[in-house]
C-alpha cells in the first residue's frame, strides 16, 4: 500500500491506527507492506521513528485504554513501513515506486498495489496522471492496481465530472475506490440489514405508511484547525452530497438484486438521482444556512466562527445547513426528507428518524388521550449505536390514557465491538477488491447534482445566513423551515 501524504494528519490519525487494528484481527497478509510517499525528506528510519512517536498515542486514544496497545502487532506493522521522499509532480518519484513494485514482484511473485491518496484534493488528478504515465496503473501482468481517493471529490458537479474524467482516462472504474467514511460505520451498513434482513419493515417502507424522514448529523466540534479548508467548503459541501446522501440512499434505495458492488451502487445512484432538482430560488426557499457565533458547548467556551484561525473575518460560509429533499420516485412520492447538519451544536448525534403516519384516533376520541402520537423508528448512527421504536402504550390505571414508550436496541448490549476508527472495513474491502462500500462516479455526480442549485443560489446571494449561538440546536430559521410543512425537528436532547 503506497500512502501519498504519509506525513499528514489522516495517515497518523486514522490510516495507521486502522491498519494496526487489522493486524490485531490478523486480517493482513504476511507479505503486506506500506510505502509512505511524501515530499518531507525522511529516511526510512526517520519515517518509522516518526510513526513510533505519533501513532501509538492515536491508537491508544481509539481503543480507549493506553495499556491495551498490542506491542507485537504494532512492531509487525511498523517494520513493514518503508518510505519514498519525492514531489508528487516529479516523474522520478514514480520511478522510485516502480522500483519498489519490482522488488515486491521478485519477492512475492506479484506486484499488487493500492495507491492511497491521503493528500489535499488539488493533488488527486495530478497524482493519478503521474501514476498512469509511469505505467503503474496497468494490470496487464495480472497484479491488481487500485486507487483510493478521499473526499472532497470535487466541489460541484463540473469539478467532480472533470476529476472523474481524469481518473477514468488513467484507470478503469473498478480500480477506483472513492471513500465516504460514513459507509465504514457499522450502523450505516446495518440499515441494509435492518431493511432487507427482516420481514416486517419492508412492507411498510413507503409513502403509504411513512409520513416523513429526518436525517441529522449534529456535531459539537467547531472547525478547530481546519479553518482554511472549511471556510472554502462549508457545511453543505462538506457533509450533504456525500455523508448525508449516503444515509438517505441507504434508507430510501430499492432492494438491490444482490449485495454485489454494482447492484448496490446502482440502486443508490438511482435514488440520489431521484432527488428533486430545484431552481436556485426554490433551493433557497427549501433550505437554511447558518453560522455559529460565540457561545458555550458544555463547559467549553467557543468564539465566533469568523474569529477561528484561517477563517476570513467577513466569511459568509455556513457551518450549519438544513434542507428539505423530495425523492421523486414511486416509493417516496410526497414524503419529505428533512436533512440537517452543523458544527458547534449542543450535542454530537447522527441519526435517521423515520416517522410513520398516525393511526386514526377515532377509538380514543372520548378518552383524555387526545391526538395519537406517530410511531417513530430511529436508527442511532452515533454515538450509542442502536435502533429504537416509539409506540403508544396504555398508562396503567382505570382511565384509558396512552403514553409514548421506546423499545431500545443498543449494539453494546448485544455485541462486543472491536476497536475501530471506521476505516478498517474500507481498507480491508479495498484490499480484497470489494467496492460495495465505495462511491462510483455516478453516485458522486448524482450527489453534487442534487445540491448544485443550492450552491448556485448561495453564489447568487439568494440565501440568507442565519447566526446561531454555539451550543444551541441551530438557527431558529431551521425550525421555521420544517414548521412550514407542519412538523418539528426531533429534540437534540434526550436519548441517546
Ligand atoms: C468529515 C468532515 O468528512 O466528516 C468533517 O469533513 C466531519 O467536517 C466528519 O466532522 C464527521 O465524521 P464523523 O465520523 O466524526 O461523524
Amino acid at each position: 500500500m503506497f500512502i501519498f501524504g504519509a506525513s499528514g494528519d489522516l495517515t497518523r490519525r486514522l490510516l495507521l491506527p486502522a491498519l494496526y487494528n487489522l493486524v490485531v484481527e490478523k486480517l493482513l497478509d504476511p507479505g503486506f507492506a506500506i510505502v509512505g510517499v511524501d515530499h518531507v525528506e525522511h529516511t526510512e528510519a526517520d519515517f518509522r521513528d516518526y510513526l513510533n512517536s505519533t501513532v501509538p498515542a492515536q491508537i491508544a486514544g481509539h481503543v480507549n485504554a493506553p495499556d491495551m496497545l498490542d506491542g507485537a502487532a504494532w512492531t509487525w506493522l511498523v517494520r513493514r513501513c518503508g518510505y519514498v521522499a519525492g514531489d508528487f509532480g516529479d516523474p522520478a518519484t514514480y520511478r522510485a515506486l516502480a522500483a519498489r513494485l519490482e522488488e515486491s514482484r521478485a519477492e512475492h511473485g506479484h506486484a499488487n498495489a493500492v495507491f492511497y491518496l491521503a493528500v489535499a484534493p488539488r493533488f488527486f488528478g495530478a497524482v493519478v496522471e503521474q501514476l498512469g504515465a509511469a505505467g503503474l496503473l496497468s494490470e496487464e501482468d495480472g497484479s491488481f492496481r487500485r486507487i483510493v481517493i478521499e473526499k472532497p471529490f470535487g466541489t460541484d458537479v463540473d469539478s467532480a465530472h472533470e476529476l472523474d474524467a481524469i481518473l477514468l482516462r488513467e484507470a478503469g472504474e473498478r480500480q477506483i475506490y472513492r471513500i465516504d467514511h460514513f459507509l465504514g460505520k457499522e450502523t450505516v451498513q446495518n440499515v441494509m440489514a435492518l431493511r432487507f434482513g427482516n420481514g416486517i419493515f419492508e412492507p411498510i417502507w413507503s409513502r403509504e405508511y411513512i409520513d416523513h424522514i429526518q436525517i441529522t448529523a449534529a456535531e459539537t466540534v467547531t472547525v478547530e484547525n481546519r479553518g482554511k479548508f472549511y471556510d472554502a467548503t462549508g457545511a453543505l459541501r462538506d457533509m450533504v452530497p456525500n455523508h448525508m446522501f449516503q444515509l438517505l440512499a441507504m434508507t430510501a434505495m430499492e432492494p438491490p438484486n444482490s449485495f454485489a458492488a454494482d447492484a448496490v451502487r446502482t440502486e443508490k445512484a438511482k435514488v440520489i438521482e431521484a432527488i428533486r432538482r430545484h431552481s436556485p430560488a426554490e433551493a433557497a426557499r427549501w433550505s437554511v444556512r447558518g453560522q455559529y457565533t460565540a457561545g458555550q458547548i458544555g463547559s467549553r467556551a467557543v468564539g465566533d466562527f469568523v474569529s477561528e484561525p484561517h477563517v476570513a473575518p467577513d466569511s459568509r460560509t455556513e457551518t450549519y445547513v438544513a434542507l428539505k429533499c423530495m425523492v421523486d420516485n414511486w416509493r417516496w412520492s410526497g414524503v419529505p426528507f428533512f436533512i440537517r447538519t452543523g458544527k458547534a451544536l449542543s450535542v454530537r448525534r447522527t441519526e435517521i428518524a423515520i416517522q410513520f403516519k398516525r393511526a386514526p384516533s377515532v377509538l380514543f376520541r372520548d378518552t383524555p388521550t387526545g391526538a395519537l402520537e406517530p410511531n417513530l423508528l430511529i436508527i442511532h448512527v452515533q454515538p450509542n449505536e442502536g435502533i429504537s421504536l416509539r409506540f403508544a402504550a396504555k398508562v396503567p390505571g382505570r382511565k384509558v390514557r396512552l403514553s409514548k414508550v421506546d423499545m431500545d436496541f443498543r449494539y453494546s448490549d448485544y455485541f462486543r465491538a472491536e476497536p475501530s476508527t471506521g476505516y478498517e472495513t474500507l481498507i480491508f474491502d479495498c484490499l480484497i477488491g470489494d467496492a460495495t462500500l465505495f462511491q462510483r462516479a455516478d453516485n458522486i455526480e448524482a450527489g453534487w447534482g442534487a445540491v448544485q442549485s443550492l450552491i448556485d443560489a448561495t453564489g447568487q446571494g439568494l440565501c440568507d445566513l442565519h447566526p446561531y449561538v454555539a451550543g444551541s440546536r441551530g438557527p431558529e430559521a431551521a425550525d421555521a423551515l420544517i414548521g412550514r410543512d407542519g412538523y418539528s425537528w426531533l429534540p437534540l436532547s434526550g436519548r441517546p
